[in-house]
């Protein structure tokens, strides 16, 4: 199996475990200040909580550095989705315990989702960290590094049903300058059999709409061209206006932030199929700037295992919505997360998934195999009965028909021009630009003089792998 497939998703998996850091020199070089070095794990949202804890912790006389030998303290902003997840924070504490020995005085924190779901054992038991604090807990900080200054453990695990730190201005750390993320809600109230989020991130919560405008607002302002709204369930999105009890959908939000300026961009991360109705097709289709992509995951392509999986949708109605959007926004590209092996799946039932892949044309998926999770609805009523060769296999195949779906995909896109927002040199060469279109591919072309990153550019598209459209400004 690939690795990276076994990763969590985030926007750009290259990210993953990196660090964020200031590219604010005078922050850096401070002296009376304590340094601290964060890496993320997981997915966007884990990012898009770090840039909160490096705001609460900026303005409590800490600063932020890229070198981790220098931090005094150290925090892993972690996944619980998989277990592979979780392997790869607690291999990544053992290193820096070994760091840790030699600097006696720096304190690892653990936050996040396995902060959540393991409380206290990470500091009783492995006796790995100082630290543990829940994603609902982080304005909790300085006052647990104040304990732990004193010499004890800081612990705060409290999940909450307001907190949405939506007065808290994130500090944007590893940025291009272009695109960011804005977290719109919080938490999780779907209860999927599989999965631990609803345990780990709590129940769901939405963010007054009017300090996310104002956060698309100053980022627009700041030079950023794209912005992607954030949540486990965006369109579940719901706010009542405490005077005047209107009410706030998500299609309303998406509209508020689409007006915020015709240059910038919006793009909202993850739709669920049972929740995603044609308001939010027909406000996607009236503007421009919001962007003719959609993540819907499927997770199977069978009616049976869907409703092992709670989804609370079938593939009839999977299909319905993936003709809704074909219909309402004719050049939206839709793309997927897929489960292989959950319990009890035949190979029949594997195979619908890899019919439904086909079918849904997806531009891109990204894939797991079924990984057990403590304390899940599938861990209790369910047995892991699918052994993982079996798994590996199945995900295997359906790798490889995602990969031949989304190379025929990406072909049918030469010939055509697309309006690409430029953010920054390609991987491979500091000769060519990369981008994004509307549709969410990622699009490279040589370098024209008068464009820099941030700036719009139309692209004819001339060639085309599995991932990567390639074209030349025109
Ligand atoms: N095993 C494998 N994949 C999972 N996901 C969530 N929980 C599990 C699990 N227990 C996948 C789903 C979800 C994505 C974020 O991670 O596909 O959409
Ligand atoms: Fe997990 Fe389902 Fe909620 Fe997504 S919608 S976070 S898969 S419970």
């Amino acid at each position: 199996m690939n690795p990276s497939l076994s990763n969590s998703r985030i926007i750009d998996e290259s990210r993953q475990g990196e660090p964020f850091y200031s590219t604010d020199s005078e922050t850096l070089t401070s002296p009376e200040l304590k340094q601290f070095y964060i890496e993320s794990y997981g997915c966007a949202m884990n990012f898009s909580d770090s840039e909160i804890v490096a705001s609460i912790l900026t303005e409590c006389k800490y600063s932020p550095t890229r070198e981790i030998e220098q931090a005094d303290l150290v925090l892993l902003n972690t996944c619980s989705i998989r277990e592979k997840a979780e392997e790869t924070v607690r291999k990544r504490l053992r290193t820096i315990d070994q760091l840790k020995k030699q600097k006696p005085g720096m304190t690892v924190g653990i936050l996040g989702c396995m902060a959540e779901r393991l409380k206290k054992t990470l500091l009783e038991e492995e006796k790995l960290v100082d630290l543990v604090v829940g994603p609902d807990a982080y304005r909790d900080l300085p006052n647990l590094l104040n304990q732990v200054d004193d010499g004890d453990k800081g612990i705060n695990v409290l999940l909450s049903r307001e907190e949405t730190y939506a007065d808290i201005n994130p500090v944007r750390l590893q940025s291009n300058g272009v695109t960011a993320f804005i977290s719109i809600m919080r938490g999780c109230d779907n209860m999927c059999s599989f999965c631990v989020v609803p345990f780990t991130r709590g129940r769901e919560r939405s963010r007054d709409p009017f300090t996310i405008v104002s956060e698309a607002e100053h980022l627009f302002g700041a030079g950023y061209r794209d912005i992607t709204l954030l949540g486990q369930n965006v369109d579940s999105y719901k706010w009542i206006h405490p005077e005047t009890q209107e009410v706030y959908s998500f299609a309303r939000l998406l509209e508020l932030v689409a007006q915020v300026h015709p240059d910038l961009r919006v793009r909202f991360s993850t739709s669920h199929p049972k929740d995603m109705l044609d308001d939010v097709l027909h406000m996607m289709a009236k503007y421009e700037n919001i962007c003719k992509y959609i993540h819907l995951p499927v997770q199977s392509g069978n009616s049976r295992i869907l409703s092992l999986m709670n989804r609370t949708y079938d593939r009839a109605w999977y299909e319905d919505r993936i003709r809704a959007i074909r219909k309402i926004v004719p050049d939206c590209a839709i793309s997927s997360d897929i489960i292989a092996g959950f319990c009890t799946e035949t190979e029949e039932e594997h195979q619908d998934t890899l019919s439904m892949i086909k079918w849904a044309d997806y531009s891109m998926s990204y894939m797991f195999f079924y990984s057990e999770r403590p304390g899940t609805l599938a861990a209790r009523k369910y047995k892991d009965d699918i052994p993982e060769d079996v798994k590996k296999r199945r995900l295997n195949e359906i790798v490889q028909v995602q990969n031949e779906v989304s190379r025929a995909n990406l072909a049918r896109d030469i010939g055509k021009t697309f309006k690409v927002l430029i953010e920054g040199d390609s991987k491979k060469s500091d000769q060519d630009f990369k981008g994004r279109n509307s549709q969410n591919k990622m699009v490279i072309f040589k370098k024209i003089p008068g464009v820099q990153p941030g700036d719009y550019v139309n692209v004819l598209i001339e060639d085309a792998t599995s991932a990567t459209l390639m074209g030349r400004a025109v």
